[in-house]
């Protein structure tokens, strides 16, 4: 939660870090701020709401916009309610020192209490503005630089942090440190100029050159300089890794779409060949992935296979409970990472756990990891972000390739973690003798036809749209599916309430009749997924049962179907596939379906209330 950016160098600092704070406003747009030095004296601009809303009170302030220097903010509210008051930077007591921060102080209540029996008087109701005073604190006490400062200050902080620190007394440098949230440093050409981010795309225009800091790293960034990465434990230094971006400009604008989410539900199907592209070799009847390759006897031996993600990463998890335990004959747990990490959980040597999560940073998927690597297990990543903390935290992994997902609703990260799952699954079948050399081979051929598969559906956009303009103004919907498509159910209803705030509850079809059956009356609609595989009839008998009881079924049925048609009020048709593969086909319409329902109530699809793409704190 929270963007940081900034930069130092010769250009303009102000379009610069305006651009990047917008680009990370996926990660909280409660406020935005941005402190400019103007080569006399910092400039701080803050206000609650939007970046557009801090862009609109430095228009009447165009002394504020000038420098070379800058450093913001776009928040996701913890400590204190988003105000202009609590939105960063924040300063210290003196005014010379200036901070972003992107992270939670744990202990910030008892160092306030210290820094107040010194002396210090506090604005705002945040952790932040207590650790600028606390480094402002130890820079006096030492009588030391700025940078020694913030190491010394952060030894007594518990929690989670990304910082960059200004000191307007020597305003040549810029000091970042990370733990637990992330910091990336964009090198300019020859060092004439740096940029700072909480990920790379807001420099992506200006430099290729990366510098991922790692838990507990700091540097200090000064223009003609080469960085020095440090630890913040003892002050000594690490091993630099220069990193090369791969990526590009084209893939964080919305390139004519409305909004983020209707451009990433379309690149479903690039994004599934990006995933599968190198590691399935379809013709050959071949599935190659390192990550899985390098760790076979594991992965074959493995007692059971534990998964830990959160939200809609948790749902593609529950979807591959049912791919491995079917392809694979692998016994698999599926759990919300933050109940696991807190339970005790039994973990032997034996297990796996996969932790899928599309930003590599959510906090208690984080913590999950590292309590299963302190028992013993081996623990494989599924992350789309290249370089996260979950990527680097686990022993072993594979990333989707999906590409930067932007809307804060999860679309393409769902499909292409399946992808992977399932070829995952595939392998360990066919390796473990589960499926024959004939099987695997046309599965393989039939996982490559679902790209094509995805296209023909999305051009049923404007029936979709057609059955949310009947449906918007509903307050409650209900969602069903039956094995493979049971988590579907689930995050169709995850998708609708969290763009359009629309209650909505996804269930197991059969569990209908203990309790959500009480709902059902003529003005509740219900999605039903009753694809032709798998338990059809089954699935057919709950839409009876609805019908009786006179809720509205809007059905996802496989095309060529009769039955289904009769009984419900509208069908959306899938083309068809095997069973395994209808999760990658039937999300679409949902997904398409609760971003028409939010367009048409007027909702913000790219970024709904409250929320914030990477949950970094707990
Ligand atoms: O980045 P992660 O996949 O770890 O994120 C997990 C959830 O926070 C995320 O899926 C969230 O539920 C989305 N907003 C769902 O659309």
């Amino acid at each position: 939660m929270c963007g940081i950016t900034g930069y130092i160098g010769y250009r303009e600092a102000y379009p610069i870090v305006v651009k990047g704070l917008q680009r990370l406003e996926y990660r909280g747009y409660d406020s935005a701020g941005i402190m400019l030095f103007d080569g006399a004296k910092a400039q701080v601009s803050k206000t609650k709401g939007k970046v557009a809303d801090l862009e609109e009170i430095t228009l009447q302030s165009p002394e504020k916009k000038s420098g070379n220097i800058a450093i913001g903010h776009t928040r996701w509210a913890t400590h204190g309610v988003p105000n202009d008051v609590n939105s960063h930077p924040h300063t210290s007591v003196s005014g010379d020192l200036v901070i972003v921060h992107n992270g939670i102080i744990e202990n910030y209540d008892t160092l306030k209490k210290e820094l107040i029996s010194r002396g210090y008087t506090f604005q705002s109701d945040t952790d932040t503005e207590v650790l600028i005073n606390l480094i402002e604190e130890v820079k006096k006490h030492e009588n030391c630089k700025l940078g020694k400062a913030v190491q010394i200050a952060l030894t007594q902080v518990t929690g989670a942090y990304a910082i960059a620190v200004f000191d307007t007394k020597k305003p040549n440098e810029i000091v970042v440190a990370r733990l637990g949230s992330p910091i990336a440093i964009g090198i300019g050409k020859d060092n004439s100029e740096f940029f700072v981010a909480s990920d790379a795309s807001p420099f992506i225009e200006y430099t290729k050159e990366v510098i991922y800091l790692e838990d507990e790293e700091m540097a200090i960034i000064q223009v003609n300089k080469e960085v020095a990465v440090r630890k913040v434990k003892d002050d000594s230094l690490t091993d630099t890794k220069i990193q090369q971006l791969q990526l590009n400009l084209e893939q964080i604008e919305k390139g004519g779409y409305e909004h983020f989410m209707l451009k990433e539900i379309h690149e479903q199907p690039k994004a599934i060949i990006d995933t599968y592209r190198g590691r399935m070799l379809a013709d050959e009847g071949i599935i190659k992935m390192s990550g899985v390759d390098d760790h076979i006897e594991k992965f074959l031996n493995a007692d059971r296979i534990i998964i830990v993600a959160c939200g809609t990463s948790w749902h593609a998890g529950l979807v591959a409970e049912y791919l491995f335990e079917d392809i694979a004959r692998i016994p698999v747990e599926v759990e919300y990472a933050s109940e696991f990490r807190y339970r005790n959980p039994i973990i032997t040597e034996k297990d796996i756990v996969i932790a899928i999560s599309q930003s590599g940073e959510t906090a208690d998927t984080l913590a999950a990891i590292k309590l299963a690597k302190s028992k013993g297990a081996f623990v494989f990543g599924v992350c789309n972000v290249v370089g996260s903390s979950i990527a680097r935290e686990t022993h072993a992994g594979a990333y989707t390739h999906a590409g930067p997902e932007i809307g804060v609703a999860s679309t393409k990260a769902f499909t292409t973690q399946i992808t992977i799952l399932l070829l995952i699954a595939l392998k360990l079948g066919k390796e473990k003798g589960k499926l024959s050399k004939s099987v695997f081979h046309s599965y393989l051929q039939m996982l490559q036809l679902i790209p094509s598969k995805i296209e023909e559906l999305l051009a049923i956009d404007g029936q979709v749209k057609h059955i949310a303009s009947i449906y918007k103004d509903v307050p409650n919907c209900l969602y069903l599916g039956r094995g493979f498509n049971f988590p579907v159910a689930l995050e169709g209803a995850l998708k609708l309430k969290e763009i359009s705030y629309i209650h909505a509850e996804g269930y197991p079809a059969a569990e209908m009749k203990h309790g959500p059956i009480a709902l059902i009356d003529e003005n509740m609609p219900i999605v039903v997924i009753a694809t032709n595989k798998g338990h059809y009839e089954k699935v057919v008998s709950n839409i009876q049962e609805i019908k009786s009881r006179e809720g509205k079924i809007i059905a996802i049925v496989t095309k060529g179907d009769i039955t289904v048609k009769e009984i419900a009020d509208h069908v959306i048709e899938i083309p068809e596939t095997e069973e395994m593969f209808t999760p990658l086909l039937t999300t679409i319409p949902l997904q398409l379906l609760s971003y028409h329902i939010a367009v048409l109530l007027g909702k913000n699809v790219d970024q709904p209330r409250n929320l914030a793409k990477s949950v970094t704190v707990e």
